[in-house]
Order: C-alpha cells, then structure tokens, then sequence
C-alpha cells in the first residue's frame, strides 16, 4: 500500500498524543519564537496535523485556525479540541493555496514541519504572503536539509558510537522513506537549504533569524544519536 498523510493519519495522531519526544522538541522549538502571550493576534497554522501547535498557541490567548489537505488529520484534529476545548478552529485546505483564508487576515502563520510535505514551496509561501498583514510573522520548521536529506541513515563506529550518514543532499525531489515505522513514509519534498532561504526572498519575506535547536534532553534521552545533530531548521521570517 502506498501511504499518504492521509493513510498514516491515525498512525500519526496517537504518536504525537502519547509523546514523541521529537515532535514535542519540534513543536517547544516553535514557540519560543513566538510571544508568552498572543491576545488579539490570529494565527494561522498550516499543515496542522492532529493540531497540537495550534492548540497550544491558542492557549497563549490568540485566535486560531488551523488547515491541513488531510481530512483524516482535520477529524483528529476536531476530535482532540472537542475533548480539550482551546478555541482553535480546525478546516481542511491545501497550503498552496490556502483558498478558504482571506487575504491579510493573518498576523502570524506557523508551520511546524509541513513546508517540507508542500509539493510547490513558492506556491505556498506566496499563499502566505497573501493571507499576512504587512510586517506579519511567518514560523516554520522543516527537517534539517542537511541532515535529513533522502537516504539519511546511521552507522556504527569503531569506538561504539552511532553516526549520521548523510544521503541524497542534491536530489531535491518528492521521496519516499523505507521506514515502515516514520513519518517520512508517507513521502516529502526534499530541499536544499539554499532552495529555502532563495525562495523565502523571492517571495517577499525578510529572514529575522534561522535556528538549528540543540535536542533537548527528551530527545537525547530517546534517541542518544541525535544529540549532537539538529533534527530541525527553524525559519522566523517576516513578510515586507
Ligand atoms: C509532519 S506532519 C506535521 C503536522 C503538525 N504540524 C505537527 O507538527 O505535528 C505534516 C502535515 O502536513 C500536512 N500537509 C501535507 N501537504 C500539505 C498541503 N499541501 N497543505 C496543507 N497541509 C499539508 C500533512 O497532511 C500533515 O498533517
């Protein structure tokens, strides 16, 4: 069976609720570049998955939607605010478009780990240009490029200790990791991270600071190989 997000929606959903301690260095790496307190912002999160980023920036006091092309990630997403309620609003839409946000209504728009899933980046990040307020906020996170290029993989050392190989880094392209049990098995566009950062200015977005989080101890703890390499590469980007 080829997966999609949709496939591995319900796969997705319990890792994240019983706590990935990747997805939750992910997410807390997110909103440290965001203010304690948001009364009065609206936020878009694209590519919201289950909803766990929006749900917890809606707990800083902003008003909050979040969309995801999955219907299956919608239904979990709806599913967790019914139980939790955090006044964030769920809908299904494609972040190449995002056809149901009007036009300036935003003031922040984050996305964790979805800009990577987009099959057009500058189509996208023109949709999030379109949907900002001038001088609005785009946070995103990807996988790092470097990192976590197609093919990536682990060896072991001589002296016992495990190492990133690095894969595919030029093949910019949709891939398929063979891992039955990660998320990447659903596919994703990888970039180099000159694509990024020359499609960020090509769009209209002034860079304010790209971030490479340290793992924290959950996720050094869990997967001791990471410890020394960014998992993420996190983008705080402003629309001119
Ligand atoms: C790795 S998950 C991240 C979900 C969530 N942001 C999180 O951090 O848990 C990637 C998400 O991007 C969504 N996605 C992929 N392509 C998309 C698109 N074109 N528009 C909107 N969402 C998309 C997937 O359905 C999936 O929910």
């Amino acid at each position: 069976m080829t997966e999609s997000w949709d496939t591995i929606a319900d796969w997705y959903a319990e890792l994240v609720r019983s706590g990935s301690a990747l997805h939750d260095f992910g997410r807390d790496s997110l909103l440290t570049h965001l203010p304690e307190i948001l009364p009065g912002q609206r936020v878009l999160d694209l590519g919201c998955g289950e909803g766990f980023i929006a749900r917890a920036v809606a707990a800083r006091g902003a008003t909050v939607w979040g969309v995801d092309s999955s219907p299956r990630m919608i239904e979990h997403a709806r599913t967790a605010e019914k139980s939790q309620p955090s006044g964030a609003v769920f809908s299904i839409d494609d972040g190449c478009t995002l056809a149901t946000v009007a036009t300036a209504s935003v003031d922040w728009v984050t996305a964790g780990l979805s800009l990577n899933n987009v099959s057009d980046l500058d189509a996208a990040l023109a949709a999030v240009h379109r949907v900002l307020t001038p001088g609005g906020v785009l946070i995103f996170t990807v996988p790092h490029p470097c990192f976590e290029a197609p093919h990536s993989t682990w060896t072991e050392i001589e002296d016992g200790t495990t190492r990133r190989v690095v894969g595919d880094y030029l093949s910019e392209a949709f891939w398929r990791s063979s891992n039955p049990n990660g998320a990447r098995r659903a596919g994703n566009q990888h970039r180099k991270l000159s694509t990024y950062i020359t499609a960020l200015m090509r769009n209209g977005f002034e860079i304010a600071a790209i971030d490479e989080p340290t793992p924290d101890r959950r996720v050094a703890a869990a997967q001791p190989q990471r410890a020394a390499l960014p998992p993420f590469m996190l983008f705080d980007v402003r629309r001119a």
